[in-house]
């Protein structure tokens, strides 16, 4: 097994075994500034208390950048422009734990409003910006979202008549009608001055949504006291120092874009970029060579596509800047560990955790020797292991459960409104993942697969019954089973097996409807990029779709037990 040196230079911790033998989380509190004070806010943790010290607040808290459209906040900027976005709120009617959603591009004002929601002890529900009105929809709905703010393009997506406990809409960019509320109206009218409302660390913060293998996604609840663990992962994992400029490519709709996009770079008090737009090798290249990122935390797929775009398009930007490289989400396949090493002259560290988990659990720290392909060693305070479905721990090399002890501090408070779902998690006490893995002779996780039928496109998560339940609505499809597809690129693409409804016939225009409508009603990563016209969907005989068959099927692997299939 090849080992790779860890990273070089000095680092928040230099013993990483030493530390996970002494450590208990309540050391960490003692670093917050409501160990002494009682007084909890993640929102005054992340920023106000950086614009209140002299020294820090006209350090830059952020930089964003899309295509020409620069913009500069520091610490005492976002303070008082969350403040108002609070204010905004409270004349609004926001109160402790109303749901308040986000639903705009990343831009600074996404910040401000983040931050005004939660200093009103409410809790923020961002929307991935691509999204679509069936997405936009369930989650608004089972939320019960009080309030939403929104741009003018996105609007339209948002079918009120369908939300009845959605009181109050606000829109940037535009002055909307007269029922609705404008931002830009709303924030220069507010006070800079806001005093947070002071909560327990166990109270709401966050709501994320995430796709599990059966029904719509599911709302992970998570509280004020995840921030402990933001700001100890930030300092040991992403080795963030105050002068550093931090770069999460992730939206912040997503986990990662919360709790690495603004929790672990701002509770840490360093510099962090925002990038605006889309895609495209050139101006990620141009974002990390202009800002001179130190530490990048970014995914395989992106990774992938840049090693595709070739070596040429890497070494025409000046990368040097670059410290320290982290990657989330997806399998890391060794291939691109060696190819950054030998473009980028760094090595990228894994890490692994989920939307449930809040922060991350398992990690390539950077003292640690890397295993390229392994996800690395849990953080201090953590217990990792492989156990079986009885809950029984598996020795090294046992294929099985990937599970963790409960008790870490990020960890969800609930699934909102299901309670049942929640406990469904555990097993004598652990938390079972729903990844499979093994450990091997020396405590390194490397990852298997996942246990259930949820797909893993790009780093996101699919539910394949969120798609299924879209495609029975267009008219030509009666059944529907999707699956992951493995995919180069992608890491897995989303295939779907459908019926049609008599009179209508197979054709290339056909599908493309179809998987458009996919598009268009639910989102882009959502869509099926396969769709295979088949006569029947196999099923249980209670009725349940077997899409362990049609993967088997698809990838030419024995079919397994089919004795539950229906005639
Ligand atoms: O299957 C694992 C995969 O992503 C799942 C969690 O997805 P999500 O809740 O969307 O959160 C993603 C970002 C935290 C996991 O159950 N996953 C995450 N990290 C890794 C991974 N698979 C392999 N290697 C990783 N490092």
């Amino acid at each position: 097994m090849k080992m790779l040196a860890p990273l070089a230079g000095k680092h928040n911790v230099t013993d990483f075994e030493a530390l996970c033998k002494s450590f208990e989380w309540s050391h960490m509190e003692r670093e917050f500034s409501w160990f002494t004070t009682g007084k909890v806010n993640a929102a005054y943790e992340a920023v106000d208390r950086h614009a209140e010290n002299p020294a820090k607040s006209d350090q830059l808290a952020l930089i964003y950048q899309d295509g020409d459209t620069e913009e500069k906040w520091t610490f005492a900027q976002l303070k008082n422009r969350s403040n108002q976005a609070a204010n905004m709120l409270k004349s609004l009617g926001v109160t402790k734990g109303d749901r308040v959603f986000l639903f705009m591009p990343r831009c600074p004002d996404f910040y401000a409003s983040f931050f005004g929601i939660l200093k009103n002890g409410a809790v923020a529900g961002p929307l991935f910006e691509a999204f679509m009105e069936q997405a936009v929809e369930d989650r608004l709905k089972d939320s019960g979202a009080k309030v939403l703010i929104t741009t003018a393009e996105l609007l339209p997506r948002v079918k009120r008549e369908n939300l009845p406990d959605l009181k109050e809409i606000i829109v940037l960019d535009c002055e909307p009608a007269d029922d609705l509320h404008d931002y830009e109206k709303l924030m220069n009218a507010a006070s800079t001055a806001f005093e947070p409302v002071w909560l327990d660390k166990e109270d709401g913060m966050l709501l994320h949504y995430t796709s599990g293998s059966t029904g719509k996604p599911k709302g992970v609840y998570h509280a004020h006291r995840a921030m402990i663990q933001h700001y100890a992962t930030g300092k040991w994992v992403l080795d963030l120092q105050e002068s550093d400029v931090y770069w999460c490519t992730a939206d912040p709709g997503w986990v990662t874009g919360t709790s690495y996009g603004i929790f672990g770079p701002w509770l840490n008090g360093a510099t962090n970029v925002i990038a605006g737009g889309r895609f495209t090798p050139e101006a990620w290249y141009k974002m990390i060579e202009k800002h001179k990122v130190t530490v990048w935390y970014t995914a395989p797929t992106a990774l992938r596509k840049l090693a595709a775009a070739g070596d040429e398009v890497a070494h025409s930007f000046d990368l040097s800047s670059l410290r320290h490289v982290l990657s989330v989400g997806e399998p890391l396949n060794p291939e691109i560990i060696y190819w950054a090493e030998e473009v980028y002259g760094k090595r990228i560290h894994d890490t692994w955790w989920m939307t449930e988990t809040g922060a991350m659990l398992i990690v390539n720290h950077p003292t640690l020797p890397i295993k390229p392909g392994a996800m690395g060693k849990p953080i201090p305070g953590v217990e990792a292991a492989i156990i079986d479905d009885a809950g029984n721990v598996l020795p090294p090399h046992q294929s099985g459960n990937l599970a963790v002890k409960a008790g870490w501090p990020s960890m969800m408070k609930t699934i909102w409104g299901n309670q049942e779902k929640f406990d469904s998690y555990f097993i004598n006490g652990w938390y079972v993942s729903g990844d499979s893995a093994k450990m091997d002779e020396d405590g390194y996780f490397w990852f298997e697969g996942r246990l259930d039928d949820v797909i893993n496109t790009s780093g996101k998560l699919v539910g394949p019954f969120e798609v299924e339940s879209k495609l029975i609505e267009h008219p030509a499809v009666t059944e529907a089973a999707v699956i992951g597809k493995p995919d180069e690129e992608r890491g897995e693409i989303i295939k779907a097996f459908i019926t049609l409804d008599k009179g209508h016939l197979d054709s290339i225009e056909l599908r493309e409807e179809i998987r458009l409508f996919i598009k268009k009603g639910l989102s882009a990563h959502a869509a099926p990029r396969e769709i295979e016209i088949v006569s029947s969907i196999p099923k249980t005989r209670s009725g349940k779709i077997m899409r362990r068959l049609l993967r088997a099927k698809e990838l030419g692997l024995p079919l397994g037990d089919t004795s539950t299939l229906e005639e």
